[in-house]
């Protein structure tokens, strides 16, 4: 089934920022989908992985993958037709080309949302600490669940922390919880990956930390579109990028604001039910840290 989903939706896809299909081959029990190489592999192998001691990932590279990523995105969303979204949008699903340029791949769990629909209702799949709350508890998908799951990613791209941090055996603090309370604060400097060294540029770790957390917010209605993040993330509109600064979500430190981890879920708290897919190259990735 995923294969078919996969082959459909590839076969409508079209643009410099998305993986696309190659070939294929559905004959007796063989499937096959043959795609580009990409020998930069995946970004969770640069941030949490294999390649992640070489540190490839300057920010000028970061900035790209980060407006790259979000322009395949906005295609699959506002340009083909049906739209589509992704619903997988994380680290392991970007993969890089030979000039790190970002490529938004696996199409496995993607969804054609009919022309005028607002949303589908479907039985939930992702990946936790990606998946959007109310998309996990009610199953109702469009494309404002991505823009969720991207701005987790754009959080991970700018600090270099994976999207559930495990602060002690039993205890797991999600990257939201730590990054809001520090904008509030405004110490972004905090919030920059450290293999960076203090080399970024400061206005625009300001544009990916604002763009990620109004992406990652709990309201879909709240978050913007992937054609807001755009502008956005290249600075384009100042007005926006102002109104997101003055947000309700900025201004006081949230409850969830817990330096010793208290209030994060505990790991015996009761999971949400997802068809949570792992792939063995990313259960390889996550654990070669
Ligand atoms: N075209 C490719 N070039 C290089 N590496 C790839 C390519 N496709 C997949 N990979 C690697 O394999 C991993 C899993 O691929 P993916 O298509 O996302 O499959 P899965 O459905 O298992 O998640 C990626 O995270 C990446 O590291
Ligand atoms: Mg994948």
């Amino acid at each position: 089934m995923e294969f078919a989903v996969e082959v459909e939706i590839l076969a409508r896809v079209r643009h410099r920022n998305l993986l696309s299909l190659r070939g294929y081959c559905a004959e007796g029990q063989e499937r096959l989908i043959v795609y580009d190489y990409m020998p930069n592999l995946s970004l969770l192998s640069h941030l949490h992985g294999s390649h992640s001691s070489e540190c490839l990932l300057d920010w000028k590279r970061r900035m790209d993958i980060a407006i790259g990523s979000a322009e395949g995105i906005v295609y699959l969303h506002h340009q083909a037709t049906p739209h589509i979204i992704h619903r997988d949008i994380k680290a392991s699903n970007v993969l890089l080309d030979s000039d790190f340029q970002a490529r938004v791949a696996d199409f496995g769990f993607a969804k054609l949302i009919p022309d005028g629909a607002t949303h589908v209702t479907t039985k939930v799949k992702g990946t936790l600490g990606y998946l959007a709350p109310e998309y996990a508890m009610l199953g109702k998908a469009n494309e404002s669940c991505d823009v969720y799951s991207f701005g987790i990613l754009l959080l991970e791209l700018a600090s270099g922390k994976k999207p559930i941090e495990k602060l002690s055996s039993t205890v797991k603090r999600p990257i939201v919880d730590w990054a809001l309370p520090l904008v509030c604060d405004r110490k972004f400097s905090e919030i920059a990956d450290p293999r960076l060294n203090g080399d970024y540029v400061e206005e625009e770790l300001k544009r990916v930390v604002f763009t990620a957390l109004i992406c990652a917010q709990n309201q879909p209605e709240k978050r913007p579109t992937m054609l807001d993040v755009v502008e956005l993330l290249k600075g384009e509109s100042k007005d926006k990028f102002s109104q997101i600064e003055n947000d309700e979500l900025f201004k006081s430190p949230p409850a969830i604001e817990n330096s010793d981890g208290k209030s994060a879920a505990e790991d015996d708290s009761p999971d949400l039910i997802v068809e949570v897919k792992e792939s063995k190259h990313d259960l390889k990735d996550n654990t070669s840290v």
